[in-house]
């Protein structure tokens, strides 16, 4: 069983992800979205995207792509050129990545108008060669895995685009439990992944609308998966993950309180203000949106 930190582009960079980490319940996370054209990246983009695999930063425990409490990090990339796909993720692998996901899910126009994202679950053929491709130039003990929703407008395609991730190769499959068209709107259709959790020999990691441990259980029984990805909510309940944890083992915990909140903010400003290649156009979004969301709960 595992809960892994979702891929949020804007807020889940490496100083989210080492504060979510070291409250403690997460077994991975996945960097924000990687956009491949159709060119090799120099080894600073992905030193930028997912400063993990930097030697210099190497954890306590001498890892690189693992956040400092000993998480492991993998890189997402998003695009829809099968060469120039594989050749990032080889690169990535060389770096030191030890994962790559494939991002099927991505609504922004701009990158469904360029055939990337969730504009490939209408393209299971497609989606079948990119992670073919990928899976082909990456070692076999460094997993490939894939992040898709349900469908494009509608769910139609969802068992024959599941089937083609893991006939590509792919290690693993989380399911955003709604289509492009549904956007970010409730409900999320957990139930919707029961079957394609049954149809397919590999795991199945359900994402979408888990704000609490009430909804993690919930979303485990309709869904039939105990693998969680947890996205919003994990920015709204900083310790959602060791909550979910600590209720699975029947032990109960104080939930975070709102001074270590504040405590948790100022350590993102101090950890962004310390990077003298960021500056406020960086640091204010990231911080702002954050915010947002903690004023939720
Ligand atoms: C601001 C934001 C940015 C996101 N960026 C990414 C991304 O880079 N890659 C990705 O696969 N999904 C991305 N997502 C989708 C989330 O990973 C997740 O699938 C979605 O939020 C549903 O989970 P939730 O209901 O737990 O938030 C993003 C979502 C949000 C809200």
């Amino acid at each position: 069983m595992k809960l892994i930190l979702a891929p949020m582009d804007g807020l889940t960079d490496t100083y989210a992800r080492e504060l979510l980490t070291g409250i403690g319940g997460y077994d991975l996370c996945v960097t924000e979205f990687l956009r491949v054209t159709d060119t090799l990246f120099p080894a600073r983009v992905f030193y930028r995207r997912f400063p993990e695999l930097r030697a210099e930063l190497k954890t306590a425990q001498n890892k690189i792509s693992h956040t400092k409490s000993g998480t492991p990090v993998f890189l997402q990339l998003l695009g829809s050129d099968n060469t120039a796909m594989a050749e990032n993720a080889a690169k990535a692998v060389q770096l030191g990545a030890k994962g790559i996901d494939l991002n099927f899910g991505c609504p922004a126009k701009t990158v469904n108008r360029r055939g990337g994202g969730a504009s490939l679950l209408n393209h299971p053929e497609q989606i079948n060669q990119l992670v073919h491709s990928v899976r082909q130039v990456v070692p076999d003990d460094i997993p490939v895995t894939a992040k898709m929703r349900l469908g494009y407008d509608d769910q139609a395609l969802s068992h024959d685009n599941a089937l083609a991730i893991q006939d590509g190769g792919a290690d693993w499959l989380t399911i955003h439990a709604r289509t492009k068209k549904d956007g970010y709107r409730p409900p999320a259709y957990w139930d919707a992944l029961a079957p394609i959790s049954a149809l397919l020999d590999i795991p199945v990691i359900a994402n979408g609308e888990v704000w609490s441990v009430e909804d993690y259980f919930a979303c485990r029984e309709q869904s039939g998966c105990d693998s969680i990805m947890l996205g919003r909510g994990a920015m709204v309940t900083p310790d959602l993950a060791l909550q979910i944890k600590s209720a699975l083992v029947q032990k109960s915990i104080e939930p975070i309180d709102w001074p270590s909140i504040c405590l948790l903010l100022e350590k993102l400003y101090q950890l962004m203000i310390d990077n003298p290649e960021l500056n406020e156009k960086y640091i204010a979004p990231r911080l702002k949106l954050w915010v947002k969301w903690l004023m939720i709960n």
